[in-house]
């Protein structure tokens, strides 16, 4: 388990949170693989109902660790977990639940398409840079986006990389309820206790049947994470990476 990720049990609720607030939460492949354990943890242990995902003040997440994407860039390194926790949130049988405060970026709005239910606070953003990157939408987002908000509001957040607020976000249909900045995390959980207390079973079934075909999301993530991976090592996704990295130091 990486540090930067925690997990707590309150009942039958699995919180599992971000834990690097100096990096904005930016997920490493460790962290990843951490993600995908308790995802696992969730589906097998009978005494958990949902899992909750949340962050820290001001920051659900940042994305992908730019330096890891440099480092399968160059080669130097594979970096399949990502796949392993994507593969994990669609395969998941129970309920997730996410209470996003501060910037959502990258896989940290595409998580959010498989959720049951996203809280967010008035200070979150979701962003999806992922063409300002040179590389392409992730997570089967391209396929969960437009279904859930339109073709035209998806190819404005995730190709245009505009930035939503709460507002947007819940009108476009992928965040459930907007909060006051105190109350996101109790709110988030009050939401777990009433999944917690459904009959589990028939929660499974119902899930099952509302999220639909698992492997036409599958395929879909799969087929955009051969994309994304031949993207890393283009020009466009190199330089966007180095400029990221070297934007606050001086020339
Ligand atoms: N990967 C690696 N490091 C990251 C990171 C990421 N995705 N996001 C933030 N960080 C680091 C910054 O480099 C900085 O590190 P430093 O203190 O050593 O210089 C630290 O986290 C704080 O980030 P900073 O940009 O100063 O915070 P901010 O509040 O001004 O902005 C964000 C927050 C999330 C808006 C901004 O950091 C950002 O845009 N990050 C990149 C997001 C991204 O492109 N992710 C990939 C999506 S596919």
């Amino acid at each position: 388990m990486s540090d930067h990720i925690i997990t707590e049990r309150q009942g039958a609720v699995h919180i599992i949170r971000f834990n690097r607030a100096d990096k904005k939460n930016a997920l490493t492949r460790a962290m990843y693989a951490s993600l995908a354990a308790a995802l696992k943890e969730s589906d097998e242990n009978d005494e958990i109902a949902v899992s909750v995902f949340l962050g820290q003040p001001e920051s659900f997440t940042s994305g992908n660790d730019i330096a890891d994407f440099m480092a399968v860039a160059t080669g130097a390194e594979k970096g399949m977990e990502v796949i392993d926790f994507l593969r994990a949130l669609i395969s998941s049988e129970k309920p997730m639940i996410a209470g996003v405060d501060g910037p959502a970026v990258g896989i940290g709005t595409t998580m959010l398409f498989h959720c049951d239910q996203v809280f967010a606070s008035p200070r979150a953003v979701f962003a999806t840079p992922f063409v300002d990157l040179g590389v392409v939408p992730e997570g089967a987002s391209s396929l969960l986006a437009p279904r859930t908000m339109g073709y035209q509001a998806a190819f404005r957040l995730l190709a245009l990389a505009e930035r939503f607020g709460p507002q947007e976000a819940n009108a476009a249909g992928f965040v459930t309820e907007i909060t006051s900045n105190d109350d996101l995390e109790s709110r988030a959980l009050q939401a777990a206790e009433v999944i917690a207390s459904k009959p589990r079973e028939a929660m499974k079934l119902a899930r099952k049947l509302l999220r639909g075909d698992r492997a036409e999301v599958t395929e879909r993530m799969e087929n955009e994470g051969r994309i994304f991976a031949e993207r890393l090592v283009s020009d466009e996704a190199r330089n966007a990476f180095i400029s990221f990295m070297n934007r606050s130091k001086p020339a």
